[in-house]
C-alpha cells in the first residue's frame, strides 16, 4: 500500500473518512496541512470544497493544495499531471500526451486534445520492412515515438481557465523531481519489471535504476534531469520544451536512433480545443472525448445501444446481462475500427450519426438474446493495447470539473530518455493501423482513417468523461487501459446507473472487455461464477481470463442533494488514491 492511513475524526455523517499520514511517501518539503481529507486506494473519500483522484498520492496531495489555495480544478488538475510526470513514471509524463475534459460550473464544455502527432516524415508504410510488418519499428524504436503534446495541452487549459500562476503549478513537480520521493512498493516492482525496457537509453536506465541496481521499496528516487526540465517549463511555459535545449536534445536522441522527429514538428506541436462528444444515457447527460479518441464515440454508441434493455432486471452478474453488454461492445469496436481516426484527416468521419439513437437502434436489431454474434472481418480489429495510461479527476469548490487521462501508450513508452532531459518518449505511433488493409482475427487493423501521415494524430481508446444531472456534474472519471479503457468506463456507469452501486462497490467489481476481434471476452479473474461461464459459453462466447486487472478508474461523484462529494481512486491501483478539502 502507498501511505498508512490514520483513521480521522468521526464525522458527522458517520462516514468513513480518513487522514492519510502518507507518512512512508512524504517527500522533504512536502508537509501535510490539516485540512487535507486523504486516504489510499480503495478508500472513499467525502468532502465538501474540492476533490483530486489519482494514480499517485503524492499527486493528489499536490492538486489538492492548489484546489486550496484557490485554484481552479484546471489548475489542480495541471499541478497533479506534473506532479504524476514525477512520481509516476510508467505512465504520468511529459513526453507523451493525452487529453483534457473541462466542464465549468456554467455548463460550458471543452476538450483539450493533447495527442501526440506523427513526425512529418512520417507515412502509412512506415512500420513495413521489406515488405513485411515490423511490429518492432511500430511499437519499440525511435520510430515509434509521436511529437509529445502534454506539455502545450496542459499550458493551454491553463490559459483558458486557469486563476494561480503558471510556476505555482509545475514547482511542486520540480520539488519532488529534485529532492526525491520515497519509492513505493508498486513503483519499486513496477521499475524492476521494467528493467529490459529501460536498458535500452542509458539516460533511462541511470535514472531508474542505482548503477543497474533497482531501487527498493522506500529509498528515495531523485530525478535532477526531470527537475531542471521541468525547472524551463516553468520558467519559459511550452516554449522551455518545444524549442531550446529540450527540442535539441530530443531531435539528437532522434538522429543518433534513426526516429523522425525534428525541431520543426516540435515547433509546430500544438494542442487544440475540440467540441465534446455528448450523448444521453437515462437521465443523465454524458460529456466525453471526440476524435482523435474513440472514447467517447464508442462510449456513447454502446450506452445508446444498452439503453432501450433492461439490463437491471436479470442482475449485472447474469449471463443474459452479460452477454447483452458483450455485444453492445462487439459492435462498438467494430464501428470503431471502420470509421475512426484523426478528424482533421478524416473530413467524412460519421460523428453524428455514430452518436445518434437511430443509428444505435440499427445496431441493436442485429442482437440475438439468446446467441452470440460471431465478429465478422467484413466490418474490421486490435490486440489488447498497452495498460499504461493514467487519469485523474478533479472537482472545485464551484463545481468546475475536470477530467484528464494522458499516456506514453504502453508502461515506460518506448524507454527512450533523450540524455540530459529526464523525461520517458512515448510509444504512440504503435496506436497508429500497422499497415494499408492489414486486418486479421488476432487483432490487427488495417483501415484508412487511422494509417500514419505527416501531423496526423492516431487514434486513442482514452475516454475523460463527465456525467450531468440537472445541470450539475454528477459523475467525473475515466481510467488507463489502452481499448479495454472504453469498456471499463461504460461498465462503471452501468454499475451506477443501472444497477445503483455505491461508488467502492462500482469500481471494486471485477470487469470484462470484448473488442470485436480477437473475438472473446476477455474477463478479470474471477468475474463470473461458474453457472455463469457456462451459460455463456453455451451463448456462443469464448472466454478468457485475464493475467492482470482490467483499469484504474479515478473517479468523483458528487451528491447532487447534497452537494458532497466522494472521490475514490480504484483499488486495482495501490498507489492512487483521492483527496479532498
Ligand atoms: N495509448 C492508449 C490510448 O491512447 O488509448
Amino acid at each position: 500500500m502507498s501511505c498508512t492511513p490514520v483513521a480521522g475524526p468521526p464525522k458527522p455523517d458517520g462516514t468513513r473518512s480518513s487522514f492519510a499520514t502518507l507518512r512512508r511517501l512524504r517527500p522533504v518539503g512536502l508537509l501535510l496541512p490539516a485540512w487535507l481529507v486523504a486516504a489510499q486506494a480503495s478508500e472513499l473519500v467525502r468532502a465538501h470544497r474540492g476533490m483530486v483522484a489519482s494514480e499517485s498520492a503524492l499527486a493528489t496531495q499536490v492538486g489538492v493544495q492548489v484546489l486550496q489555495e484557490g485554484g481552479t480544478a484546471v489548475d489542480a488538475a495541471v499541478a497533479t499531471a506534473f506532479a504524476l510526470a514525477v512520481t509516476c513514471p510508467a505512465a504520468g509524463n511529459l513526453g507523451g500526451g493525452g487529453f483534457l475534459l473541462h466542464r465549468a460550473a456554467s455548463g460550458k464544455a471543452v476538450a483539450y486534445d493533447f495527442r501526440e502527432v506523427a513526425p512529418a516524415a512520417a507515412d502509412a508504410w512506415m512500420f513495413v520492412t521489406n515488405g513485411a510488418y515490423d511490429v518492432t519499428r511500430h511499437h519499440h524504436s525511435h520510430r515509434a515515438v509521436g511529437v509529445p503534446g502534454t506539455v502545450a495541452g496542459l499550458h493551454l487549459a491553463w490559459r483558458d481557465h486557469g486563476r494561480l500562476p503558471w510556476r505555482r503549478l509545475v514547482e511542486p513537480a520540480i520539488k519532488l523531481a529534485a529532492t526525491g520521493f520515497p519509492v513505493s512498493e508498486e513503483l519499486a516492482r513496477s521499475l524492476t519489471d521494467a528493467l529490459p525496457k529501460l536498458r535500452r537509453s542509458t539516460a533511462a536506465y541511470q535514472q531508474f535504476t542505482r548503477s543497474g541496481i533497482p531501487y527498493a521499496p522506500g529509498e528515495i528516487l531523485q530525478q535532477p534531469d526531470l527537475a531542471a526540465t521541468l525547472e524551463r517549463i516553468a520558467r519559459r511555459g511550452p516554449a522551455g520544451f518545444y524549442r531550446g535545449e529540450v527540442a535539441q536534445r530530443l531531435a539528437r536522441e532522434m538522429t543518433a536512433g534513426d526516429g523522425l522527429i525534428t525541431q520543426a514538428d516540435l515547433r509546430e506541436y500544438r494542442a487544440l480545443r475540440r467540441e465534446p462528444v455528448r450523448g444521453t444515457y437515462r437521465e443523465f447527460e454524458v460529456l466525453s472525448m471526440p476524435p482523435p479518441s474513440s472514447g467517447g464515440t464508442v462510449l456513447v454508441l454502446m450506452l445508446n445501444l444498452l439503453e432501450e434493455l433492461d439490463l437491471a432486471r436479470n442482475g449485472r452478474d447474469s449471463a443474459a446481462t452479460i452477454h447483452l453488454v458483450a455485444e453492445a461492445m462487439r459492435l462498438g469496436f467494430a464501428e470503431r475500427a471502420r470509421w475512426l481516426g484523426d478528424p482533421d484527416f478524416n473530413p467524412d468521419l460519421p460523428l453524428e450519426r455514430l452518436l445518434s439513437k437511430e443509428h444505435a437502434a440499427r445496431l441493436r436489431a442485429t442482437i440475438q438474446p439468446d446467441r452470440a454474434s460471431p465478429s465478422s472481418l467484413a466490418a474490421v480489429a486490435g490486440e489488447a493495447e498497452s495498460r499504461q495510461t493514467t487519469h485523474l479527476s478533479v472537482v472545485d469548490a464551484a463545481r468546475n470539473a475536470v477530467a484528464l487521462t494522458y499516456t506514453l501508450e504502453e508502461s515506460y513508452g518506448s524507454g527512450l530518455m533523450a540524455p540530459g532531459t529526464g523525461f520517458l518518449l512515448n510509444n504512440e505511433m504503435g496506436d497508429f493501423n500497422p499497415a494499408p488493409g492489414l486486418t486479421t482475427t488476432n487483432g490487427l487493423i488495417g483501415t484508412a482513417p487511422n494509417l500514419a501521415a505527416p501531423r496526423k494524430r492516431m487514434l486513442s481508446s482514452m475516454t475523460p468523461t463527465i456525467l450531468v444531472k440537472d445541470h450539475q456534474p454528477v459523475l467525473v472519471l475515466g481510467s488507463p487501459g489502452g481499448r479495454t479503457i472504453i469498456n471499463t468506463v461504460l461498465l462503471t456507469i452501468l454499475n451506477v446507473v443501472d444497477f445503483g452501486l455505491d461508488l467502492e462497490t462500482a469500481l471494486a467489481t471485477p470487469r470484462f472487455h470484448h473488442q470485436w476481434f480477437p473475438d472473446r471476452i476477455l474477463c478479470e479473474r474471477g468475474a463470473f461464477s461458474t453457472e455463469t461461464i457456462a451459460a455463456l459459453r453455451a451463448l456462443g462466447h469464448r472466454l478468457e481470463e485475464y493475467p492482470y486487472p482490467q483499469g484504474a478508474v479515478g473517479a468523483i461523484r458528487v451528491d447532487p442533494g447534497t452537494g458532497r462529494l466522494e472521490g475514490l481512486f480504484d483499488p486495482r491501483a495501490p498507489d492512487g488514491a483521492a483527496a479532498g478539502w
